[in-house]
């Protein structure tokens, strides 16, 4: 078989994304202007991440919201699979989570599968996953949902509620059906076969534990999608529940040449527990689309679509539109050269992540007003 020109699986992301095509290839819905003013009259605006098209593709968000007209009240879905420290790229689907709860007034379910990644790095023990968990909860706690209305949970500590609802998704998923969607191996060990059902319990589980359907929305990146196109969608008229409905983020470059921002190459990556220092340090370093001399630049301009620098203020630290333009044009032009742009940058870079760090220290009082027990 060819090689793909690019790789999403919920493991790995590689090669240049072409967004239209995964469309395409896993059989979602682009978000459409339509869909754009639908939301912008709950909002009254229209956030960041849809008018710039970070969150791009849906499935069945349009039955969500004509749900919603009718009175029935959807809950949110996301996680967090605890494989280290939180960055920036992580943030971007649970801060538009945050907006959805803000906006619709719903609750959110948040699962933390300390199980996943524990069965799937060989190096890590279930305590190493778990005290990853408690960090990762300190950032999702940062970010201001609402306490009253989010409940959080890790899969290894809440496991007698997960539990049974896992053994009747799992009773429908055969061998072959995993083995399709994740390209599970004979060596694959056996914990990861079943894991796909624990990952489908939440959107269900709401419904479960009221004894009514309740509709599910779950915002995440485009990477997650097998989950829920392979093994939720498919249970779910088995097991009497609706379909959960989705809404897919494209991935935070990281700061070298190419590719999504990931943990296994920390220089690239910035962490929600970086000293503002090396905050500074990493963007300084960072790849550019500016050209090798001051002069060239001053000729020919900068290439901002190919530039991490500009990337993080299209994804995050530029939200007025003409001011992005601005930095866009200018640097085409020639005129913005990668020094001026990077000190900008990392400035806001620097004071949000210590804004940021200074609520996730706060956030330690309040762990057990969010965690779902059983
Ligand atoms: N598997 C996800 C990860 O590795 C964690 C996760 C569980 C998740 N449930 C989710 C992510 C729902 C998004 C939405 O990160």
């Amino acid at each position: 078989m060819p090689e793909p020109e690019f790789v999403v699986t919920p493991w790995e992301v590689r090669g240049e994304v072409d967004y239209d095509k995964l469309i395409r290839r896993f059989g979602t819905r682009k978000i459409t202007k339509k869909l754009h003013r639908k939301v912008e009259g709950y909002t009254g605006e229209i956030h960041m991440f849809l008018r710039r098209g970070i969150f791009f593709s849906h499935r069945d968000l349009d039955w969500i919201l004509d749900m919603y007209d009718e009175g029935e009240k959807f809950f949110l879905y996301t996680g967090r699979g605890p494989s280290g420290h939180t960055h920036l790229g992580h943030l971007i689907p649970w801060i538009f989570t945050r907006y959805l709860q803000d906006v619709f007034d719903v609750e959110l379910y948040f699962q933390i599968t300390d199980d996943e990644k524990f069965l799937y790095h060989p190096e890590f023990s279930l305590s190493d996953t778990n005290s990853f968990a408690y960090e990762n909860i300190l950032d999702i706690i940062a970010l201001g949902f609402n306490p009253e209305k989010t409940f959080i949970f890790n899969d290894t500590e809440y496991g007698k509620t997960i539990y049974r609802l896992a053994l009747e998704v799992s009773k429908h998923i055969t061998f072959s059906i995993v083995k399709a969607v994740f390209g599970f191996k004979h060596s694959s060990n056996i914990g990861l076969v079943f894991f796909p059902a624990i990952q489908a319990v939440p959107c269900f589980l709401p419904s479960y534990l009221k004894g009514k359907n309740i509709p599910c929305l779950i915002p995440a990146s485009i990477d997650q999608d097998p989950y829920w196109r392979g093994i939720s969608r498919y249970v779910a008229p088995k097991l009497g529940y609706y379909k959960p409905a989705q809404i897919h983020s494209k991935f935070l470059p990281g700061l070298g040449k190419g590719g999504k921002m990931s943990s296994s190459e920390p220089e690239t990556c910035i962490f929600t527990t970086d000293l503002p220092k090396l905050v500074v340090k990493k963007i300084m370093n960072a790849y550019t689309g500016g050209r090798p001399t001051v002069d060239e630049q001053r000729k020919l301009g900068g290439e901002p679509n190919i530039c991490p620098v500009y990337q993080y203020y299209f994804f995050l630290f530029e939200e007025d539109d003409e001011k992005l333009e601005e930095i866009y044009k200018t640097c085409r032009s020639g005129e913005r050269l990668c020094g001026f742009c990077k000190k900008i940058l990392s400035g806001r870079v620097k004071e949000f992540i210590a804004e940021h760090q200074r609520k996730r220290e706060e956030a330690r009082n309040s762990i057990e007003r969010f965690m779902l027990r059983d």
